[in-house]
């Protein structure tokens, strides 16, 4: 059977008349559904907890979008059993059921598009754009997983006179999906649906700040036809349930996008092999960044202002590909200081779910109070070029405006942690060497980027600037699945590429059979 061409699902087009008002119809049918309870799903079954998560609109937080039901420790145990129940016959099942599975889901999210792009909006603060490369997104995992398993599922032989050899995969067993808040749907979809595809059953444990998207999924997935007990929908406090899902023996895969702290901490938990553990834990971990620009000395200004900006401030930078620092050389540094703060000043802080808004609220009071601490930090050790108050929104949501640092140490705080906020760091650099050496120290690895149009300077940063994702004279950001497989070294993750050839691989392990003929 030819292998099915996967192409990326097309953006909406938001300047047409006709999907604006399909997303405000959107957003007002949402609107109509915020404040629901959402229980547990557990073996296909709904599990109530006596406790509860509230998830509420960042833009507008005095809405309440949702409660989820908080798992705790017997619920935790519960759902793993029940995992490792499901696993022998969901691992022997064929590939090409549980791919249809995930193209049946991909259909139902592509017929929700709008409806899921809302949810994400009003749960997360996305703006309209953001959300639906967010729905797109998570299509994309899961036509390209569909057909990634289907080609693993070949069995590789190698036959000789008297001796047949065979070589194929295996699932691993039950599988712990931990996600972050910042891509609620594309990323838990892409890491749900490759350990699904490739046979373990799952423990899909969302954020705290966006369980009822994840809860969206779920059925969405039973919807599709994922036999009971094979995806388990389990919401909690990670720093409670966490732990717990880390360390159990029966637990095979941990796949976590995250923070470098918290992934670390996993890390280090899942090498412990407790009393009655048959296996070794393999752990996927993808992680923060500090990602650089360089803005060489002949950048097209407009380019590169614009790029600039939209990597630092598209959703209020809270996107782990997000650009943090630009460094810029001596002759154009100036000037792009001029327009870059011109440009952020033009940027519109306001609820997410307005049309135009540039930059969102942050995603809790605990993010904005973070990012706000942090830009105190900063100006002790930088000059503050841009960054005003929200006024009102103040009241209204976590609101954060965009800031500009400029003249920043390239070893101040400002240029080396993640803020994971609408800050900017700019440093300047005398040459371009020195611009690689800032760029390459850090403890991250994520996505970088040069503007330029030099085609030897150019060459210089593809082989020199190590990250795991460079992008020349475009935005940093928006990495998608196939065409730019994404993820990074160093501290920024172990693993390979979400939505790239070797991802699933992770999910899987090898068998040989001899045979003696
Ligand atoms: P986070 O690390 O705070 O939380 C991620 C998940 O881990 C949540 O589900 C949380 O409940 C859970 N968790 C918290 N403590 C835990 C513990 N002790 N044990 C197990 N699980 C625990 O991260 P976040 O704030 O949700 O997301 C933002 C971070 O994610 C940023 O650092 C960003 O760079 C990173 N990120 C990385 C990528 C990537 O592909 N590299 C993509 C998106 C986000
Ligand atoms: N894949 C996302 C991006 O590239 C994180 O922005």
């Amino acid at each position: 059977v030819a292998e099915r061409p996967f192409t990326n699902e097309p953006p909406i087009d938001f300047s047409r008349e006709a999907n604006q008002q399909r997303m405000q119809a959107a957003l007002d049918q949402v609107r109509g559904q915020l404040g629901r309870g959402y229980p547990l799903s557990i073996g296909g079954k709904p599990v109530e907890t006596g406790a509860w998560i509230e998830s509420v609109n960042p833009s507008h937080a005095r809405q309440l979008v949702g409660q989820v039901a908080a798992a705790g420790p017997s619920h935790t145990l519960q759902a793993i059993e029940t995992a490792k129940r499901a696993f022998d016959s969901w691992r022997d099942t064929d590939v090409e059921v549980r791919a249809e599975i995930l193209r049946k889901a991909a259909a139902i999210i592509r017929q929700r598009r709008f409806e899921l792009a809302a949810w994400i909006t009003l749960e997360s603060a996305k703006p309209w754009r953001e959300s639906d490369g967010d729905v797109a997104e998570a299509i994309d995992f899961l036509e390209y997983y569909a057909t990634g398993m289907e080609r693993l599922a070949h069995s590789r032989h190698r036959n000789l006179p008297g001796e047949a050899n065979e070589t194929f995969y295996e699932p691993r067993g039950v599988a712990v999906v931990i996600a972050p808040w910042n891509f609620p749907l594309a990323i838990l979809t892409g890491m749900v649906s490759a350990a699904l595809v490739t046979g373990n059953t799952v423990i899909m444990k969302p954020a705290e700040q966006s369980p009822v998207i994840a809860a969206l999924l779920q059925r969405i997935l039973e919807e599709a036809g994922v036999p009971a007990g094979v995806v388990n929908y389990l919401p909690g406090v990670g720093e409670v349930i966490g732990p717990i899902l880390v360390q159990h023996p029966d637990v095979a895969l941990i796949a976590f996008t995250g923070s470098l702290g918290v992934g670390l901490a996993i890390n280090k938990l899942a090498g412990e092999t407790p009393q009655g553990q048959l296996h070794i834990k393999k752990v996927i971990a993808e992680l923060g960044g500090k990602n650089a620009m360089i803005v060489d000395g002949d950048a097209d200004l407009d380019e590169a202002v614009k790029g600039v900006v939209d990597s630092a401030f598209g959703f209020a930078g809270q996107k782990c590909s997000a650009g943090s620092r630009a460094i810029v050389l001596e002759p154009i540094y100036d000037r792009f200081v001029e327009r870059l703060v011109e440009a952020t000043k033009a940027l519109t802080v306001a609820p997410a779910d307005e049309p135009g808004c540039g930059v969102p609220p942050v995603i809790d009071a605990e993010a904005r109070n973070r990012i706000l601490k942090m830009i105190e930090v900063g100006k002790s050790e930088a000059k503050l070029a841009f960054g005003g108050d929200v006024g009102e929104l103040a009241n209204e949501g976590f609101y954060v405006a965009p800031h500009v640092f400029v003249d920043v140490p390239p070893n101040a705080s400002l240029a080396q942690d993640e803020i994971f906020g609408p800050v900017l760091a700019v440093t300047k650099a005398a040459n371009l060497d020195e611009a690689l050496a800032i760029a390459n120290g850090t403890r991250f690895a994520l996505t970088g980027g040069i503007f330029s149009r030099s085609p030897q300077n150019i060459a210089t940063v593809k082989r020199k600037f190590r990250v795991g994702n460079l992008y020349v004279n475009r935005k940093i950001t928006g990495a998608l699945v196939d065409r730019q497989p994404f993820g990074g070294f160093r501290l920024s993750g172990i693993g390979s590429k979400a939505g790239g050839p070797d991802y699933l691989l992770q999910f899987l392990l090898p068998r040989t059979i001899t045979e003696n003929t």
